[in-house]
């Protein structure tokens, strides 16, 4: 089963505020494995910035795409792993063994180009959309360990 909610993101203080509620609550479920699609400029890197600067050890991280390396790790608490697969050719090892494993936050932008054999049978899928000019986030969760996010983004099931 899987459960979709889509919220219209009408200003910058109201993807912050999505994405702190989903990191609040995603420290209480301890793992999570976040795969963001949509254009460039939509707003991935922001909402994972978001995201990271609700947890314990954020002073120390800086949040940017990871643009020389793959993926970058924050020295939060839990980790976080941030991957970008924009300009991806070789998808490195580490990577498929974060995206397995079930002890990290991990997002990934630009999820499209990870073929769909590495997707993680659970995870939390994030589309960043454009309506005309309206900014909207498709959020679908997969796999019952993530519905606890459920209060956060309200119940339509499909
Ligand atoms: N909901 C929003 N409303 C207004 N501006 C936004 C919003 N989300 C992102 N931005 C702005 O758009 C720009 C690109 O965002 P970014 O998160 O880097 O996009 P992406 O990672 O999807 O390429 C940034 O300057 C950011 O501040
Ligand atoms: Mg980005």
């Amino acid at each position: 089963m899987c459960i979709t909610k889509e919220i219209e993101i009408t200003d910058i203080k109201k993807l912050r505020q999505i994405a702190h509620l989903l990191a609040k609550k995603s420290l209480t479920i301890g793992h999570g494995i976040y795969l963001l699609q949509g254009e460039l400029g939509t707003g991935k890197t922001t909402f994972v910035r978001f995201f990271v600067e609700m947890l314990p050890g954020s002073e120390q991280a800086e949040v940017s795409s990871p643009s020389f390396n793959l993926f970058n790790i924050y020295p939060t608490s839990p980790e976080i792993i941030h991957v970008d697969l924009y300009r991806c050719v070789d998808l490195e090892e580490e990577v498929l063994e974060y995206l397995s494993s079930n002890d990290n936050i991990v997002f990934v932008e630009w999820c499209e180009r990870l073929p769909k054999i590495y997707w993680p049978l659970e995870h939390i899928l994030v589309e960043f959309k454009f309506k005309g000019n309206r900014r909207f986030m498709e959020i679908k969760l997969k796999g019952a360990k993530f519905f606890p996010l459920i209060d956060i983004i309200g119940e339509k099931n499909t």
